[in-house]
Order: structure tokens, then sequence, then C-alpha cells
């Protein structure tokens, strides 16, 4: 398969990446990344080592320069990550998630009915589903609950599913989409809890932990999660949407006591910042569709899995310090000032 991943320099693209290079080595990869504050050539430097990988510079929502890729390189198929995914920075300036999530996707879509694919696949999130209650844990998004956004990163990412959908019962387009539960692992952006608490830890910096901290988001490894879209776009049936999560739900502030103790640092670091705008409650995901479906468990269970994500920060750090050393700072200033965190600009 010759396949296009967009978003490929970020996160959870990137992962995607390594994890087909590695398990279908007659596959070809073709990265088309905007290189946004999010992406990172650094994070593909091993990638490119590999003769089945093409990185190409460009913006998803560009009509010319998409149509001009798949024209060029017809792809089997697309596997769209590229996104705005930050949901503080949406509450700041929604309109860029307009633009990359939802006309970003429908120039993909377009581009997919021009030129003909095997599979468009859509990576979506479980906040496409709103927010679940604290008090009612026998409570889990299927595929079946509702769309009820709450910020402008999840209205754009279920608009951008509904596009999706059309497109399958319009031109009978062959779509999946998966929505998935809040990943963490390597190459992770340092804007985001995780990675964001274990450098700050690691500077003695405050931990910013948003209103109470009983917030509750369900963790996945992010390579189960790759593991899940491989299987979806190799196995998944057509038009269908599959959640993908892993049981590991944990309230925030519980998330963070484990990072400091795996670093052995002190829970005073700690600090109660205001809280975010329409703060969603509680993310749960019921994954038995994909299970039954395609015969997905996740192998990594959250206590091993933090520990390998704090290991690889450690021994990352090069990576991280580049990213924090730019535009971060302004960023992390101007975040955390209005969120009344003291300690920001230490
Ligand atoms: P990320 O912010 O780390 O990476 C996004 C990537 O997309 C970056 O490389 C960026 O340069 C690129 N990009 C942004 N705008 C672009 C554009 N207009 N054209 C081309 N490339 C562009 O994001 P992530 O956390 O890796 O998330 C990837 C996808 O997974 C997103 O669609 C997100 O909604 C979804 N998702 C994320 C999570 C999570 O926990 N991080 C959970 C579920 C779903
Ligand atoms: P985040 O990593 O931004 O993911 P999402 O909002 O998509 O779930 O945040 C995860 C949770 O952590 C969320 O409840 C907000 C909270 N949070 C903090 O308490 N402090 C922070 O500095 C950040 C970035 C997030």
């Amino acid at each position: 398969m010759k396949i296009i991943v967009t978003g490929g320099a970020g996160f959870i693209g990137s992962n995607f990446v390594y994890y087909e290079l590695a398990k279908h080595p007659e596959d070809e990869i073709i990265c088309l990344d905007a290189l946004t504050y999010a992406g990172n050539l650094e994070t593909l430097a091993d990638a490119e080592k590999n003769p089945q990988f093409t990185f190409v510079k460009g913006d998803i929502a560009n009509r010319q320069a998409v149509y001009r890729l798949f024209e060029r390189v017809k792809p089997d198929g697309v596997v769209n990550f590229a996104a705005e995914s930050h949901v503080d920075r949406s509450i700041e300036n929604p309109e860029i998630f307009l633009q990359t999530n939802v006309i970003g996707t429908s120039v993909l879509l377009d581009a997919c009915r021009k030129y003909g694919i095997q599979r468009y696949h859509q990576v979506s999130t479980d906040e496409v589903y709103g927010d679940l209650p604290l008090d009612r844990p026998d409570l889990f998004f299927t595929e079946d609950t509702p769309l009820h956004t709450s910020s402008p990163y999840s209205v754009s990412k279920a608009s951008a599913d509904l596009l999706v959908q059309a497109y399958h019962r319009t031109y009978k387009l062959p779509v999946t989409i998966s929505r998935c539960s809040n990943n963490y692992g390597p190459y992770h952006f340092p804007e985001k809890l995780i990675p964001l608490m274990i450098i700050n830890a690691l500077s003695d910096k405050k931990l910013p932990v948003y209103g109470d901290g009983k917030n509750v988001r369900d963790w996945l490894y992010v390579e189960d999660h790759c593991a899940a879209i491989d299987l979806i776009i190799r196995k998944g049936r057509e038009g269908e949407v599959y959640n993908i999560g892993g049981h590991n739900e944990r309230a925030n502030i519980d998330v963070v006591k484990t990072i400091l103790h795996e670093l052995g640092k002190p829970e005073s670091l700690i600090e109660h910042a205001t809280d975010r705008k329409g703060h969603d409650r509680r993310y749960a995901i019921d994954p038995t569709k994909i299970h039954n479906e395609l015969g997905w468990l996740p192998q990594t269970k959250f206590e091993d899995g933090i520990k390998k994500t704090v290991k690889w920060y450690l021994e990352h750090q090069d990576w991280w310090k580049h990213i924090i050393s730019g535009a971060y700072q302004e960023y992390y200033h101007d975040m955390y000032s209005k969120k009344n965190v003291l300690e920001y600009a230490k």
C-alpha cells in the first residue's frame, strides 16, 4: 500500500509513521505536514533514513498543493492526523481550528474523490461526544452516543467527522473514522498535560492543575492507538466509526501525583490554576466494537506506560529542550499568566 499520512510530524502521526514502517516494511509512507508549531522534523529524523518514507511539507487546506501531491503519488490510502489539537488554544483562537480541521478535511476528501483511493481514514477524538458526569461511572461513550461538543476544538473535530460520513453516504467514498481517548507517550508536544508536567517537574517549576484536578481522562498509550488504526484501515468496515480506548480512567490530579512520584519530586510543586472554560468533566470510552470486530485490545497498562513515558522524556531532553526554547516560552507565559499561575515566568 501507498499511504499518505497527514500530520505525521506531530505526536500521534509520527508514532504511526514508525509503527507502519516497522509493521509493513513493504508499504510506502508519504507524510504531508505543514510543520506548524506542533510539527517537528527532528521527530522524523529516523524515518527519513528509510527509503519507503517521504516527507512533503504542505497544508492540507491548500487545494492545489494537495491535488498536485495526489496526482503525483496516486495513494491507495490516506490517514488524516493533521489538525490543530490543543483545546486551550482553540478557546483563545477558534478560527485556525475550523480552517485546518474542517476545511483541511474537506480538501482531502475532495482529493480522494477526484483521484480515487481504497481507504480514507479520519483520526477523530472521544471529545466529539462531550463529557460524562463524575458521579456516573457506569456510563461510557459508545459509537451511538450523540455528538455533543464543548470546545471549539471538539466542534471542529465533530464537523469533520460529519463531513467524512456525508462523503461516504453521498459519494460512496470508502471511509472509516476512529474516535480515541487521550493518548500519551513519546513525542507528545510539551503543551499537553503529561509532557508539560514531566518537563515542569524536571525543572522544579510549578505544575499547573486546572480547577479541582478531579477531571477524568481515559489514557491510552500511543502505540496502542497506532495498532488500532492500522487494523481499521486494513480490516475495518467502510463507513463505520470505531471507538478506541483502554479503560484507563484517571483524575488529572492523580496523573500529576504519579509523575511526581516517578521523578522523586515533591507534591508541593502542584499549583491549582484557574479552570479551563467549559472544562469537560470526564471522558470514558467503551471499546467493545473494535474488540469484537477487529480483535483489538490495548497492550500497555497505564502504570507501565507512564513509567516508559517518563523515561523517554528523561532520555530525550534535547528533543523537548529545542521545542521549549523558542516560541513555546511566549505561549506558556501568555496561557498560564491568564490562568493565574504565578511561577510561569520562572
Ligand atoms: P499534534 O498537534 O501533536 O500534531 C498535529 C500535526 O498536524 C503537526 O505535525 C502539525 O504540523 C500538523 N498540521 C497542523 N495543521 C496542519 C495543516 N493545515 N496541514 C498539514 N499539517 C498540519 O496532534 P496529535 O496529538 O498528534 O493529534 C493527531 C490527531 O489525533 C488529531 O487529529 C487529533 O484531533 C487526534 N487525537 C488526538 C488525541 C490526543 O490525545 N493527542 C486523542 C484523540 C485524537
Ligand atoms: P490536555 O492534555 O490538554 O488534553 P484534553 O484537554 O484534550 O483532554 O488536558 C488533559 C487534562 O488535563 C484536561 O482535563 C485539562 C488538564 N490540564 C491541566 O490541569 N493543566 C494543564 O496545564 C494542562 C495542559 C491540562
